[in-house]
């Protein structure tokens, strides 16, 4: 006997509220309300196999906010977000707008539920917007009209690839996607990922990554070597590649092992 599951206002009638989510799931870790009893159970065998996996994505919402701080910081004012993900505390526009409320930005998912609670919290803002959108059609992200209003694209733009590109298999060219995106930002604008990795615990990330297959999604680690190849045309800023609680960390985030997060971060910037 199927179970009725009771749809929220912020949940529309496209979204499919029988098969868990990856923003959900994701949403789910990270103490959000935005999710429902199928993803709860998802994410619980997920966080049985790796039950470091909190930690690791509050270090990654950290690194996030480490990242566009440092692109803000640069007099980078636009921004987009590709796999943005439920909003939870900590999005980049908060981050951007405390640096200057001017910045604009682009969110987009290819989740329905994410993508119609960004446009329920942005919907008092005129500087930020959300697309519904499959970040593997570049042109069609790059093309939709929200993202042509919202951005300059004759200045720089800060594009943001945070804890997604592992949902992209090599079948779909992620270096591919990338350029895609590069070409159609002018010098001076960077890329930021973040990126799990096999290099941190290779046997139970192996097992999360098909609990991750079965259960939800696509999921593709890579190696340290493998993410540094997805910056390949860039100029790698300062420290490079390196865990997440390694790329410029603060004072008071938290203290734990890069390698623990199993997760890489890079973030580089498009030569003249
Ligand atoms: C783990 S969450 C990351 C959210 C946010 N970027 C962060 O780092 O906190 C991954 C998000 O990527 C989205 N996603 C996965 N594949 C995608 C695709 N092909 N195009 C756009 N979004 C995608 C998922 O729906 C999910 O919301």
């Amino acid at each position: 006997m199927g179970v009725t599951v009771e749809r929220p206002a912020w949940a529309g009638s496209d979204i499919d509220l029988s098969r868990p989510s990856a923003a959900r799931v994701y949403d789910v870790h990270l103490g959000g309300a935005h999710n429902f009893q199928v993803d709860r159970e998802a994410a619980q065998r997920i966080a049985e196999v790796m039950p470091g996996l909190p930690q690791i994505l509050r270090a990654n919402r950290a690194f996030l906010r480490r990242a566009v701080r440092y692109l803000t910081g640069l007099g980078i004012t636009q921004f987009l977000d590709l796999g943005s993900g439920i909003p939870t505390v900590g999005n980049v526009h908060e981050v951007a707008w405390s640096a200057n409320p001017d910045c604009r930005i682009v969110y987009v998912d290819v989740d329905a539920v994410a993508v119609a609670h960004s446009r329920a919290i942005l919907s008092e803002s005129d500087n930020a917007t959300a697309v519904h959108g499959d970040l593997r059609r570049p042109q069609e992200i790059l093309d939709n009209p929200e993202t042509q209003r919202m951005l300059d694209f004759s200045r720089p733009v800060g594009v943001l690839m945070f804890a997604v590109l592992h949902f992209v298999p090599d079948s779909d060219d992620p270096a591919g996607i990338i350029r895609q995106y590069v070409d159609a930002v002018v010098p001076g604008s960077h890329v930021a990922i973040s990126h799990a990795s096999l290099d941190g615990e290779a046997d139970r990330a192996e097992e999360a990554t098909e609990q991750f297959r079965n259960r939800v999604t696509d999921f593709s680690m890579r190696t340290r070597a493998e993410i540094t190849d997805l910056f390949t045309g860039l100029e790698l800023v300062d420290p490079g590649v390196v865990y997440l609680t390694e790329w410029r960390p603060d004072a008071g985030d938290e203290d734990c092992d890069g390698k623990q997060t199993s997760t890489f971060a890079g973030v580089a910037r498009k030569p003249d």
